[in-house]
């Protein structure tokens, strides 16, 4: 066992998510090399952007470099901001029918004049590597959690990995209804059976439920007001809470104070974000799995 494989993921109450995904990325990468060895094809991620935002351009280089690395192939189309629904469908089907492409991920937000739902729906679901699609979310209804989206996984993993597999009698609190990540994690957080509440914009009284919760998991993405930034303070925190802590680039939890209080936090940067990346590249190698077999 390597130096880094003896280190705990939560130290001095800090998850490390960096070197977790680490981990991770390496278990892909070695399995990626066998997989090659017994079919002689590698894997290969197509990822598609339409429109300029430069946020979306970070993640999907990163996608890129951290899939490269581990061996997946990868190509990406930009698409201009102009794009019409029929012109990505159209691209969608192109991809659907490449037997060298085992993944495609089309980075969200799209532009208005494209309709979401008929994007993700047109994906072939063996290679919806972001876990969105029909069939995908209807699989994970029946814990079924290979090729679920990539945040909210990360985040069990993270539990898993620090020991906290089974939820049972435990309460989770997830601030954030969105479909990439508060409800996928409701599935995933049942899975290891929480008492799981969703917490949004239109919820009342949020302290009351953040109080109750052995483990939080904020993705707000707003600040207070300059001088009062955080959403969650160290007040409505549960002692001896896990907090994840999902908001870029700036985190909505108080991490120095709520530290104090937490069994573990995960910091940002170096915890999530790295998550999300070394799921993702599991989901390649499960849809090429899926598809060479
Ligand atoms: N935009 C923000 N997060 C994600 C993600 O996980 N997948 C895709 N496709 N787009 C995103």
């Amino acid at each position: 066992m390597s130096e880094d494989e003896l280190k705990p993921i939560c130290e001095d109450h800090e998850i490390k998510g960096r070197r977790l995904s680490h981990r991770i990325r390496t278990e892909v990468k070695n399995e990626v090399t066998e997989l090659v060895a017994r079919y002689g094809v590698s894997p290969k991620l197509a990822t598609v952007i339409v429109g300029e935002d430069p946020g979306s351009q970070m993640y999907i280089r990163m996608k890129h470099k951290a899939s490269n690395k581990a061996g997946i192939l990868s190509e990406h189309h930009d698409l201009p901001e102009t794009t019409t629904q029929d012109e990505l469908l159209e691209l969608i089907r192109g991809l659907n029918a490449d037997k060298t492409v085992h993944g495609i991920l089309v980075q969200l937000p799209l532009p208005k004049q494209i309709d979401e739902k008929a994007i993700i729906s047109a994906i072939d679901p063996l290679k919806d590597v972001d876990g969105f699609s029909p069939t995908n979310v209807y699989r994970l209804f029946y814990g079924e959690e290979d090729l679920s989206a990539a945040t909210p996984h990360g985040i069990v993993t993270m539990l898993d990995r620090i020991g906290w597999k089974d939820l049972s009698g435990k309460q989770a609190v997830i601030i954030n209804r969105s479909n990439i990540v508060g409800k996928p994690l409701i599935m995933l957080l049942l899975n290891r059976n929480a008492t799981v509440t969703i917490c949004h914009s239109r919820t009342k009284d949020l302290p009351s439920f953040t109080k109750q919760a052995d483990v939080l998991v904020s993705a707000i993405g707003r600040r207070t007001t300059e001088n009062d930034p955080f959403f969650i303070t160290a007040e409505m925190v549960k002692e001896g809470a896990v907090v994840i802590d999902v908001a870029t680039p700036h985190g909505d939890v108080d991490f120095e104070k709520v530290k104090e209080k937490a069994t573990c936090i995960t910091p940002v940067p170096g915890g999530v974000g790295p998550m999300t990346i070394a799921m993702l590249l599991k989901n390649v190698v499960a849809a090429y799995k899926a598809q060479i077999q």
